[in-house]
């Protein structure tokens, strides 16, 4: 069995964040999205992976390298222009040759793994098998009509009037039977050739298409509340760890995993948080499901239930709370007189102010 992960596309989604960087690379918990959906691969026992890539492949290469840190091989597929999943597939076929495959697109997130699902495939074989989850947005995925008995019976992209609330989750596992499906279809009105579509078709030959529905997952749908809740659950089974340095004065409690090189002075940390390296947290207070990633600064600030990225600073600021902070931004207090905020926003960008 192979896996193919889906890495390119443009990621408009969580903007500002995507602005300036491939979505499969928005962390959680300090770690790119797409590296759990790596492990997961490696921890099912896979061990050929086919990398699809697009404009940001020179930052996806970067950070996956040839796979060995996840213990894979890592094949790099070019495609030249977002034409849709199942076109991926299409220009995987050398890649993929005969074999069953699993097809995972690198900005979804699946608490728990695949290794059952992936086992499950392994004894039964059906011609595909699809996940479904409940989300509160339809309208932003492909869903599926199941009938009575939780049989698949149709599959929409994007339906402006879903049949039902369970979207198709980024998972899919296939036999070679989809090679054919892939070159069966029509691109659809945006103009890419869909893997729902793909799947519809298996269906309309009365192949065997299984589904089972899951909890625990997310992408980025562009809403923050939901990363700051993923970011909160994975952080739920954090460790503690201290590979930097945390002086007399500063105080940590609970489970705080301290990266290589962070230095915290005169602080409170309450975890479970994260604080990547290099990273310096001084007379400032860090409160619980907070990351804070590589070469930031938290300085006589107080934060907590947040996602800081690299190279920010906040200084002399409390509290922020439920925000998300993007690369190299810097949040200080501004002058006394006149009492008015100063703002440097990019596009998409979005504020609270509290005063
Ligand atoms: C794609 C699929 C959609 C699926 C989603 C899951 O959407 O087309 O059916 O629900 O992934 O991540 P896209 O991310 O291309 O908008």
């Amino acid at each position: 069995m192979k896996a193919l992960v889906l890495s390119g596309g443009a990621g408009t989604r969580l903007r500002p964040i995507t602005h300036t960087s491939a979505k499969q690379l928005v962390p959680v918990a300090n770690k790119p999205v797409l590296f759990y959906g790596l492990e997961a691969i490696a921890d099912a026992g896979i061990t050929e992976v086919g990398v699809i890539v697009g404009d940001t492949a020179e930052e996806i290469q970067e950070a996956v390298g040839d796979g060995s840190r996840f213990g894979v091989k890592v094949t790099y597929i070019p495609q030249e222009k977002p034409l849709g999943l199942a076109h991926a597939v299409i220009i995987a076929r050398e890649f993929l040759g005969e074999d069953d495959f699993v097809m995972y697109l690198g900005d979804n997130f699946i608490v728990g793994g695949i290794t059952g699902l992936v086992d499950a495939f392994r004894t039964e074989r059906p011609d595909a098998q699809i996940l479904l989850t409940k989300v509160p947005n339809p309208t932003s995925f492909g869903v599926a009509e199941l009938d009575g008995e939780g049989r698949v019976v149709g599959l929409e992209e994007k339906p402006e009037n879903p049949k039902s609330d369970l979207a198709l989750v980024g998972v899919y596992l296939f036999t070679p039977a989809v090679h054919e499906a892939v070159r069966a279809i029509q691109p659809s009105g945006r103009g890419e050739l869909e893997i729902t579509h793909a799947i519809q078709w298996l269906i309309d030959q009365q192949r065997d298409v299984r589904s089972t529905t899951i909890s625990g997952y997310w992408k980025d749908t562009g809403n923050v509340t939901d990363m700051l809740e993923v970011n909160r659950s994975v952080l739920e089974s954090v460790e503690a760890v201290n590979e930097g340095t945390v002086d007399e004065s500063s105080e940590i409690i609970g489970r705080v995993r301290i990266e290589a090189g962070a230095e915290i002075s005169r602080s409170r940390i309450i975890g479970p948080a994260v604080i990547g390296a290099g990273t310096v947290i001084s007379d400032a207070y860090v409160g619980p499901f907070t990351s804070v990633s590589e070469g930031c600064r938290i300085e006589d600030s107080e934060i907590e239930y947040s996602i800081v990225l690299r190279g920010s600073s906040i200084t002399g600021v409390r509290r922020v709370e439920a925000s998300l902070i993007g690369r190299d931004v810097e949040v200080t207090p501004a002058p006394r007189n006149p009492s008015a905020h100063r703002l440097v926003l990019g596009d998409h960008s979005k504020v609270q102010i509290s005063s």
